[in-house]
């Protein structure tokens, strides 16, 4: 192959020949110059193609090319203080690799379509400036999330996708069969977590997680990616520490990193310079109050909707913390406070403008008696949890971790109204294709 030069660095080539690679993301003419605008992934570019100035060949075959036809272009860069780039390419050589068919052109065009028709064509959406973008600034999440933790110390303990019981309830896993048996997808880390925690101090683990919900809310996936760091020796308070901490450095790294797209998806960048430390912090019981003075039904003792949720963040310009949920609506690990057993030390964070939960976490029962009592409530099966009984025969220290939804996090940095576009391929309730 020959070399070839990426858009985004065609301003290291001002005045050189270069090489481009990529798909016509558009085109137009005005008889004898000819415009394409060039998109290969890394930005954008206009190329200029003159009669005069190329071959017949060339300027024939710039004339029938098609929207997202696959194609190289040779040519002079130009500094160009009009261009959005900064830059254009005076064109010399065109060569096509496949040509999109005039009968059966690109199916997605700058006209309005329907989500169904874009999530069926998902495979192809994703070429758009708009969820390019997105998926730039999940990456860039994504790799800040890594960044932080691998910097504070924490080692990767990547965790088992298949798993022989629930973690967080038993109405919403995925039996698949294994071999004569069958086992679960995992709907978390975190038990897995609190044993590598035990082994290495400070442990986080990244990865697929599921959930049989059957919830059609713009908040759900049935497969999502978590990141959940566990900390032996740490209390509730110390994850709202960290939580707001790693929050902080995520949406801060965003804003450095990725202000271009976050303006191209016309984000209010002034919401997220706001996010600093510490995060307002409330209990369960001022929530409920907090609600209720907004006009909600909701009764101690109930877990928050989507709606409640809304409500609460609504009234922050900041994500808030809101701890001590009733241990009775929570996971069967939660360590209830000991001042008051009813409640459980865990908080959830929900960010800011409505978007609701993005962090889940809290203390786990450090106490053997205790856990065991609760696998039964809970009607969960002893054997498949004697390991996890285990960690508090050998040992037990009080800990603590939480779990971060990623797609949930994008959708609120990029202001998304649904978490469908964060992730490339969503699964949902009726989503299973492509
Ligand atoms: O609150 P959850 O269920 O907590 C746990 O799974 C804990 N075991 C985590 C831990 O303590 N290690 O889920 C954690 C986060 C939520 O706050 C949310 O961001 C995300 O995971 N999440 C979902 N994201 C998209 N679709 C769904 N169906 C989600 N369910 C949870
Ligand atoms: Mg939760």
């Amino acid at each position: 192959m020959m070399k070839h030069t990426y858009i985004e660095d065609v301003g290291k080539h001002d005045g050189e020949e270069v090489t481009l690679r990529g798909w016509v993301h558009n085109k137009r003419s005005s008889g004898k110059i000819q415009f394409v605008i060039l998109r290969d992934g890394t930005g954008y570019i206009q190329g200029v193609i003159v009669k005069n100035a190329v071959s017949p060949q060339v300027f024939a075959d710039a004339d029938t090319l098609t929207h997202e036809s696959s194609i190289e272009l040779t040519g002079k860069v130009r500094a160009d203080s009009r261009a959005p780039s900064g830059f254009e390419l005076d064109v010399r050589g065109l060569k096509i690799y496949q040509e999109v068919s005039k009968d059966e052109p690109f199916p997605i065009t700058p006209k309005e379509h329907g989500i169904e028709f874009l999530m069926d064509h998902r495979h192809l959406w994703i070429r758009s400036t708009r969820q390019r973008a997105i998926l730039k600034v999940r990456h860039e999440i994504i790799k800040a999330v890594r960044d932080f933790f691998d910097d504070d110390g924490f080692t990767l303990c990547d965790t088992p996708v298949l798993t022989p019981a629930a973690c967080e309830g038993t109405t919403t896993l995925f039996e698949v069969k294994y071999f004569e048996d069958k086992a679960f997808l995992t709907q978390s880390g975190q038990l897995y977590n609190e044993a590598t925690a035990e082994a290495l101090g400070k442990v986080y683990c990244f990865g697929p997680t599921f959930r049989a919900e059957k919830s059609k809310t713009r908040r759900h996936l049935t497969e999502f990616w978590m990141v959940e760091p566990e900390v032996a020796y740490a209390t509730v308070d110390d994850m709202m520490d960290l939580a707001e901490r790693m929050i902080t450095f995520v949406v801060q790294r965003c804003l450095v990193r990725r202000s271009e797209e976050l303006k191209a998806l016309e984000r209010d960048l002034s919401m997220l310079e706001k996010v600093s430390v510490p995060f307002p912090r409330i209990s369960y019981d001022e929530a409920v109050a907090l609600l209720q003075k907004h006009g909600s039904e909701i009764q101690w003792g109930s877990d928050f909707g989507g709606g409640d949720e809304t409500i609460i963040s609504q009234q922050f310009d900041k994500p808030v913390m809101v701890h001590r949920y009733p241990t009775a609506v929570k996971a069967f690990y939660m360590e209830p406070d000991p001042a008051r057993p009813e409640v459980a030390l865990c908080v959830d964070v929900l960010a800011p403008e409505g978007y609701g939960e993005i962090v889940g976490g809290g203390q786990r029962i450090a106490s053997y008696d205790l856990l065991a009592q609760r696998i039964k409530e809970h009607d969960l099966p002893r054997e498949a949890f004697e390991w996890y009984l285990d960690l508090r025969k050998f040992g037990s220290v009080p800990h603590s971790g939480f779990g971060m939804g990623i797609e949930r996090a994008v959708t609120w940095i990029c202001g998304l109204e649904h978490v469908r576009e964060t992730i490339p391929f969503p699964r949902m309730l009726y989503r299973l294709n492509p």
